[in-house]
């Protein structure tokens, strides 16, 4: 194999890496601002649950679907299939809405309203179906959502709840699927990669203030 081949995967791997670490600082630095669960009012807590709730349950598959739709790479296709077959064959929608019904955090209209505005940008930079800044802002959810369970499950047992099933196969299946959709995302970025103008992070910093706006509510 020549020089000539192996400096661009050389860089293509470098660069995989870097973009890595990017989102897993992003993912660390919002673990860390996540107020403390015991200092919380009960309706700050059912607040924090309705708002994941009214964006996870009817979104993640959709999103996910986009991602699918939008990849140009043979070898990505598998790996997002892959996941898309498990939500919808073990019922992950299923399993939320039961965790959240369970902590007496179904969403209200008003959980749902108070997300709509970042929800809908988020919607409309999926439309455009750009491959490699949407397998970007999924390999950032799945790895915020495996870091944020335990998190999620603390705040529905302060609300009195032991309904677990939705936190704990979220908090280990994640782990495989982040990895998965970064091996997803170098050959992407290997076989089909993005404009030199194109901005990778758009989706990124758009799923990241509506998770900012789940978090600490709406802006007042
Ligand atoms: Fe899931």
């Amino acid at each position: 194999m020549s020089t000539t081949t192996l400096a661009p995967r050389l860089h293509d791997v470098l660069r995989g890496a870097s973009i890595q670490q990017q989102i897993t600082t992003m993912i660390d630095d919002l673990i860390a601002r996540l107020p403390n669960s015991e200092r919380m009012s009960s309706e700050e807590r059912r607040g924090m649950i309705a708002r994941y709730t009214a964006v996870l349950e009817g979104n993640f598959i959709y999103w996910m679907s986009a991602a699918y739709l939008a990849v140009k790479s043979e070898q990505v296709r598998p790996i997002l299939l892959e996941n898309l077959h498990e939500e919808i064959r073990d019922a992950h929608p299923l399993m939320l809405r039961r965790f959240a019904v369970a902590a007496k955090a179904f969403p209200t209209d008003t959980d749902a309203l108070e997300v709509d505005a970042d929800l809908t940008k988020v919607r409309l930079f999926l439309g455009k179906l750009q491959g490699v800044p949407i397998v970007l802002m999924m390999a950032f959810f799945e790895g915020f959502i495996q870091k944020f369970m335990s998190y999620l499950a603390d705040l529905a047992a302060e609300q009195g709840s032991d309904e677990r099933v939705y936190t704990d196969v979220h908090g280990v299946c994640d782990v495989e699927h982040t990895q998965e959709l970064f091996r997803a995302l170098s050959l992407e970025m290997a076989h089909h990669p993005v404009e030199a103008d194109a901005d990778l992070f758009e989706g990124v910093e758009l799923l990241r203030t509506l998770l900012q706006t789940i978090i600490f509510g709406p802006a007042k």
